[in-house]
């Protein structure tokens, strides 16, 4: 070993001890009679000395040459140090060197190596070894190895197998894009990375495995976003003879598990939540609830006098900041202009002040007098020094921008602390979702079609099943989302095991008789040589990671992470490849 110890080590227990640490000079300072390292590696940083009167020449020199980043070797004794500081864990000691070997030399880093560092992200991307070296990026990646140990250890002691499913896998049309990989061996055809493994594991489950789960890279050509990667994990598990209950119990339990072992936090029992109220309350599907300020909605209060883009608006609907009628107009302006946005799409911002002094103001005085505004307060349950803010529009527009506003006024008034971690589950999540985008599939009057809102296996509620025909957008399936703190972390469903039913499934997404055996020929197979009752979840790796590190993005969860191209700058991927590969795979790019 170059090393008797590490360089977050030694205390003061260790003084006399010779010791031998090795690791990165993080920095020199060159007093004259005095010199020290700091020598860092993965574990901490320890101070070298050396008193350059006394020690050798030869040491010196080495000692003078030293730049940044290079990797040394440093043999010396422990000693109790003269000024200490309480910054370091090693803060007490120091080495006095007698001894040092350059067992590397650096060029000078693009960036520093520090926990503010002065790289962007590009260039910390393309030199990501050196951006690893960092405590931050070190910090999370220890993150999230303890939360995979915590995730087996639960996993295991339950009796879930772990087990690793295909990475060149099948392309279908549902969900995602896929990532294809094109065949040698099999000219003109070619192979996709898989979305999930969500057709494996009910096949795991058909032969028998009951429990599985595995901690497995997924692909998904789609668009990028601060929580959204081209590769990124999941915690996929299934199992067998179990009923929506078993699985939101089981996995509360895995959540409970991470926080306490990971993060030291009771949690306290998940809430659910339907579907049907996550969207009517908070205009979300993955609502925060880590803050109240639920919708209140307004149509029978508001609408009658003369203003028209009340009438005219399918819903008027609004939210009740706490304490926030003190808002400025130029805060206030701020806000109508966020919620008109393009990406957040509403035609305007109305608002009341329910002053301190038990006066109402609002945005539409013209309109509204006193007594009619005291029946909004009314409807907010508001109090004096309340802000209500409403918007109106088409349902659904209306709830997704008055969503973004309630993100937004919770942020304002310091309402989602990244320390406080609210969970909890969306249910009865609906089966189906009409889209008008027409695809080789559609079919429909308005040329879109029906697509599956979670996958295409997953169940819909017994009692909704006689809906599929007559109303299919009304029936509502077994599936259920785990929400922590307003992002999706899990999400899965009872699956479908009866090949009536699966192929039913397919035929209301658009798919022929012919073109489902093509596609899924394999699973509905599988079902008719005893598929027992299954279901499962999967929760996002990198987003669970994320969350505990406090953190808004997953990138710096993943050792070697994408950037928002979808490229990887430090090794130029994508990338072209030579003729003689392209012919080899008999591919021709178009000109
Ligand atoms: P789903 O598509 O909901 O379900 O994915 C499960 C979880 O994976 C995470 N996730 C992502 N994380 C980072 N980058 C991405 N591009 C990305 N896409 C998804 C989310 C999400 O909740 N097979 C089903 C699960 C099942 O039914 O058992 C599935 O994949 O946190």
């Amino acid at each position: 070993m170059l090393r008797s110890h590490t360089c977050g080590e030694l205390r003061i227990s260790n003084v006399g001890q010779t010791v031998t640490i090795s690791g990165w000079v993080q920095g020199v300072r060159d007093k004259g009679s005095l010199l020290w390292i700091d020598l860092r590696d993965r574990y901490g940083i320890t101070q070298i000395t050396i008193e350059t009167d006394k020690a050798s020449k030869e040491l010196v020199d080495v000692a003078r040459s030293l730049g940044r980043e290079f990797v040394i070797s440093v043999t010396g004794i422990v000693a109790e140090r003269y000024s200490k500081s309480d910054k370091l864990p090693t803060g007490d000691i120091e080495i006095t060197s007698d001894k040092i070997t350059i067992l590397n030399s650096a060029l000078v880093p693009p960036f520093t190596i520090e926990d503010e560092t002065d790289g962007g992200d590009d260039i910390r991307m393309k030199y990501r070894y050196l951006d690893l070296r960092r405590n931050a990026v070190r910090k999370n990646l220890e993150l999230r190895h303890r939360i995979a140990i915590e995730t087996r250890n639960y996993l295991d002691k339950l009796n879930f197998l772990e087990v690793e499913t295909p990475v060149l896998i099948k392309s279908t049309p549902e969900g995602a894009r896929d990532f294809v990989v094109p065949s040698r061996m099999n000219q003109g055809e070619f192979y996709a990375l898989p979305q999930s493994p969500q057709t494996f594991k009910q096949l795991l489950m058909v032969g028998g495995f009951d429990r599985y789960y595995q901690i497995v890279k997924c692909f998904r050509d789609e668009d990028l976003r601060a929580d959204r990667q081209p590769e990124f994990t999941q915690i996929d598990c299934e199992m067998s003879f179990v009923e929506q209950e078993d699985i939101l119990n089981t996995f509360e339990g895995m959540i409970r598990h991470l926080f306490k072992s990971v993060k030291g936090i009771d949690i306290p029992t998940l809430s659910r939540m339907t579907y049907a109220d996550a969207m009517k309350f908070y205009g979300n599907d993955k609502p925060d609830i880590r803050f109240e300020m639920k919708f209140v909605e307004l149509n029978e209060v508001v609408k009658g006098k003369e203003f028209k883009v009340f009438n005219d608006a399918e819903l008027v609907v609004g939210i009740c900041a706490k304490g926030a009628a003190e808002y400025t107009r130029k805060q206030l302006d701020e806000l109508t202009e966020f919620v008109k946005r393009p990406q957040i799409g509403a035609t305007g911002l109305i608002y009341a002040r329910f002053n301190a002094d038990g006066t109402i103001k609002s945005s539409v005085d013209k309109f509204y007098n006193e007594e009619d505004l005291k029946k909004w307060a009314v409807a907010f349950d508001a109090q004096p020094g309340d802000l209500m803010m409403l918007i109106a529009g088409e349902t659904n527009k209306a709830r997704k921008a008055l969503s973004e506003l309630r993100l937004e006024m919770g942020t304002r008034l310091g309402l989602r602390d990244k320390n406080t971690f609210a969970c909890h589950w969306v249910i009865d999540f609906p089966l189906l979702e009409f889209s008008e985008e027409v695809d080789s599939t559609s079919i429909g009057e308005k040329g879109g079609r029906w697509h599956a809102k979670h996958h295409p296996f997953t169940s819909p509620k017994p009692e909704d099943i006689e809906l599929l025909e007559s109303n299919p957008g009304a029936v509502r399936a077994n599936a259920y989302d785990l929400v922590i703190n307003g992002v999706e972390i899990g999400g899965g469903s009872i699956r479908i095991h009866d090949k009536n039913l699966q192929a039913k499934m397919f035929s209301l997404l658009g798919f022929s008789k012919e073109d489902a055996q093509a596609q899924f020929g394999f699973l509905m197979n599988a079902f008719e040589f005893g598929a027992p009752p299954h279901g499962g979840l999967a929760f996002g790796f990198d987003r669970l990671c994320s969350l505990f590190g406090g953190a808004d993005g997953i990138r710096d969860f993943i050792a070697f992470p994408k950037n928002n191209s979808g490229r990887d700058p430090m090794i130029n991927s994508p990338s072209a490849i030579a003729q003689a590969q392209l012919d080899e795979l008999m591919i021709q790019l178009k000109k």
